[in-house]
């Protein structure tokens, strides 16, 4: 089953933090669409009233500026919530490396006052972002949850800590929490502009303007790109899913293997542009190869992705050529 068929109580009212974001604004985007009542908050650090505009209007809709780092508007915005999603956090590998101590109070002091928060006010599913970061240097694959190695950043570690919360407020609070490691997640609203963008829309916006785009280290190494929508089903199917499987995290990807220097070439052929690209150093903190299984998801979420690679690519180039 597709996750617009599923049925939440008339009325539900969701809230995604993080929602003028990539993934949070898809969330509001999908769930609106559902007919649910959603609630945004965001502090739009990293995010873009751009990304929320076409919603702000809509009587299903409300958006707080605010940021979760102040437990009061953690508070505030989840009282009367039945699902929240919780997206909000600061990205990107290297910037960690670069900022430690923000990553920290952003990403686990703020995760944390949300969870706080949703347990006094009884919220029935807490879905956070977590990320495959967390397997870290754990070299075999695929990624299983269980196997994990040592983090190789503070980003990672900001994840790997929310999830050790997100299991003990399942078990000391009986709070429903649910980790989505998220294996580099693509599509529509991502955003391709700076040092920290993430390489297909960067690659994307750079083959479209003619120029050259930096592949670190020898562009083999692979990833498990997941569509955007098949990120949407993960967190819509974990406020679906049954409360035993809670104080869990799950890998969310599609479970396929591309390798960088590919899509780069696939981008050229679909753009129908031919850009020499240049080869940089190997980034610290990251790993060569990644690749999920899912089996967990599948069974306990009822995970089932629709959206391989080629699919969920030919859709967000197609998005770009559009809003570029
Ligand atoms: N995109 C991916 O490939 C990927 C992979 C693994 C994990 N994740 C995780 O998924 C989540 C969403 O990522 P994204 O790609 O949509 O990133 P994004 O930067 O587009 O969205 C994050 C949103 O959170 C908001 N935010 C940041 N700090 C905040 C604060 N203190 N208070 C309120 N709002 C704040 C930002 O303004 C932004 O709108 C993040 O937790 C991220 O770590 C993403």
């Amino acid at each position: 089953m597709g996750y617009k068929e599923l049925k939440f109580p008339e009325q539900s009212v969701f809230l995604v933090t993080g929602c003028a974001g990539f993934i949070g604004s898809n969330l509001v985007e999908a769930i609106i669409n559902m007919g649910y009542i959603v609630r945004g908050l965001d502090n739009l650090s990293t995010g873009f009233y751009r990304n929320i505009e076409e919603f702000i209007s809509h009587p299903n809709f409300e958006f707080i500026e605010g940021d979760i780092r102040d437990l009061d508007t953690c508070k505030k915005v989840t009282e009367g919530v039945d699902f929240v999603s919780h997206q909000a956090a600061w990205g990107s590998v290297p910037r960690s490396i670069e900022m430690p101590l923000y990553y920290e109070e952003v990403n686990i002091k703020g995760t944390l006052n949300m969870m706080e928060a949703s347990r006094i006010n009884n919220v029935k599913k807490f879905v956070y972002a977590s990320s495959s970061s967390v397997y870290g240097d754990e070299p075999n694959l695929p990624k299983k949850e269980g196997r994990e190695g040592n983090v190789l950043s503070p980003y990672s570690l900001t994840k790997k800590v929310n999830e050790e919360y997100g299991r003990l407020y399942k078990e000391l609070y009986n709070l429903d929490t649910y980790g989505m490691r998220y294996f580099n997640v693509f599509g529509r609203r991502q955003n391709p502009e700076g040092a920290y963008a993430a390489v297909i829309p960067k690659f994307i916006k750079q083959l479209m303007n003619d120029e050259p785009s930096t592949i670190n280290g020898d562009g083999k190494q692979s990833r498990d790109f997941t569509y955007i929508e098949n990120v949407i089903e993960a967190n819509l199917k974990a406020f679906n899913a049954p409360n035993e499987s809670a104080g869990h995290s799950y890998n969310i990807a599609f479970g396929g293997r591309e390798y960088l220097i590919d899509i780069y070439s696939q981008l050229e052929n679909a753009l129908e542009k031919s850009m020499q690209p240049i080869y940089g150093p190997d980034r610290n903190g990251d790993i060569k190869h990644s690749n999920a299984d899912i089996s967990k998801a599948r069974e306990f979420l009822e995970y089932d992705p629709e959206w391989n690679f080629d699919k969920g690519i030919q859709a967000a180039i197609e998005w770009y050529k559009e809003n570029l």
